[in-house]
C-alpha cells in the first residue's frame, strides 16, 4: 500500500507577513496520521517556513535546484546540497511552468534530478502534456517521453527514491481538472512503464496528481488506484482548503 501525499506548491506566492499567517494556518490543522504532507514555499522563505513548522509533520521542500549538486560559481541557482543543508528534503524537478516559460529541458531536468538525489533530496519529478498534444492525440506519448528519458539518463533505480507527478498543463491553474478517469489512465500507463523496467519500483513509487485539485474534486481523484494523492498550486495558500484536501487523501 503506497502513503499518500498531499505537495502544496506555493509557485512564487508570499511575502513575509503572508507566509507567516500560512504558516499559523498549518500549524493549526489535523492532519490525517496515515499520509505525508509537504509544502514548496518560494526559496526565499524556506528557512521561515522551516523553523515556523517546527514539531508540525509537514516536510519542506524547494520548487528548484541547481543541476550540480555541489557549491559553485553559478550566480543566482542554489545547489541541491544547499537545500538539504537548510533542511528541506524534496525538490520539485520538471514544473511545466519551468519547461515551458524557462525553456528547462530533459538534459537539464535529468541533471537536477541526479543532483538532488546525490544530495539526499528526494526529487519530485513533473510530467505533463499541453491541450494541444492531448488534442492531438499525443497525451501518452508525450509522457512517457518525459518520463522515458530520465529512466534512460538515471536508470529505473533513480524511481526508487523519487516521486512523479502527472500534470496536465492545460489543468494548472485553470479550473479544468483532467477528470478522475482521464487522471487514471495517465497513472496507469506511467506505472505500466516502470513495470516493464521494474515492478517493485513500479509498485512502490507515488504518482500524485496535480492541475487545479480543490476540496470538492480531491476525494474523487485520490480514490482511483494509481493516484496516490496531489501536487497542489493555487488551493495550497489557503490553509483550510489544503487541509481539507489532506482530509480527502486520508480518508
Ligand atoms: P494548480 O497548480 O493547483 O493551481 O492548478 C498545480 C501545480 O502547478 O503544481
Amino acid at each position: 500500500m503506497r502513503r499518500p501525499l498531499v505537495a502544496g506548491n506555493w509557485k512564487m506566492h508570499g511575502t513575509r507577513a503572508s507566509v507567516a499567517e500560512l504558516i499559523e494556518g498549518l500549524r493549526c490543522l489535523a492532519l490525517p496520521g496515515n499520509i505525508d504532507v509537504a509544502v514548496f514555499p518560494p526559496c526565499l522563505f524556506i528557512p521561515q517556513v522551516i523553523d515556523g513548522l517546527a514539531g508540525k509533520s509537514i516536510t519542506v521542500g524547494a520548487q528548484n535546484c541547481a543541476m550540480q549538486s555541489q557549491l559553485g560559481a553559478l550566480t543566482g541557482e542554489i545547489a541541491a546540497s544547499q537545500l538539504a543543508d537548510a533542511g528541506c528534503s524534496l525538490v520539485l524537478v520538471g514544473h511545466s511552468e519551468r519547461r515551458l516559460m524557462l525553456g528547462e529541458h530533459d538534459d537539464l531536468l535529468c541533471r537536477k534530478f541526479a543532483a538532488a538525489q546525490v544530495s539526499g533530496l528526494v526529487p519530485l519529478l513533473c510530467v505533463g502534456e499541453t491541450l494541444a498534444q492531448r488534442d492531438a492525440g499525443q497525451a501518452l506519448s508525450v509522457i512517457k517521453q518525459q518520463v522515458g528519458i530520465v529512466v534512460e539518463r538515471l536508470g529505473i533505480d533513480a524511481f526508487a527514491r523519487a516521486v512523479l507527478a502527472y500534470e496536465p498543463v492545460w489543468a494548472i491553474g485553470s479550473g479544468l481538472t483532467a477528470s478522475a478517469q482521464q487522471a487514471q489512465d495517465v497513472h496507469a500507463a506511467i506505472r505500466a512503464q516502470l513495470a516493464a523496467e521494474n515492478a517493485a519500483v513500479a509498485g512502490t513509487v507515488r504518482i500524485l496528481y496535480g492541475g487545479s485539485v480543490k476540496a470538492a474534486n480531491a476525494a474523487e481523484l485520490f480514490g482511483m488506484p494509481d493516484i496516490d494523492g496531489g501536487l497542489i498550486g493555487g488551493a495550497s495558500l489557503n490553509a483550510d482548503e489544503f487541509g481539507a484536501i489532506c482530509r480527502a487523501a486520508g480518508s
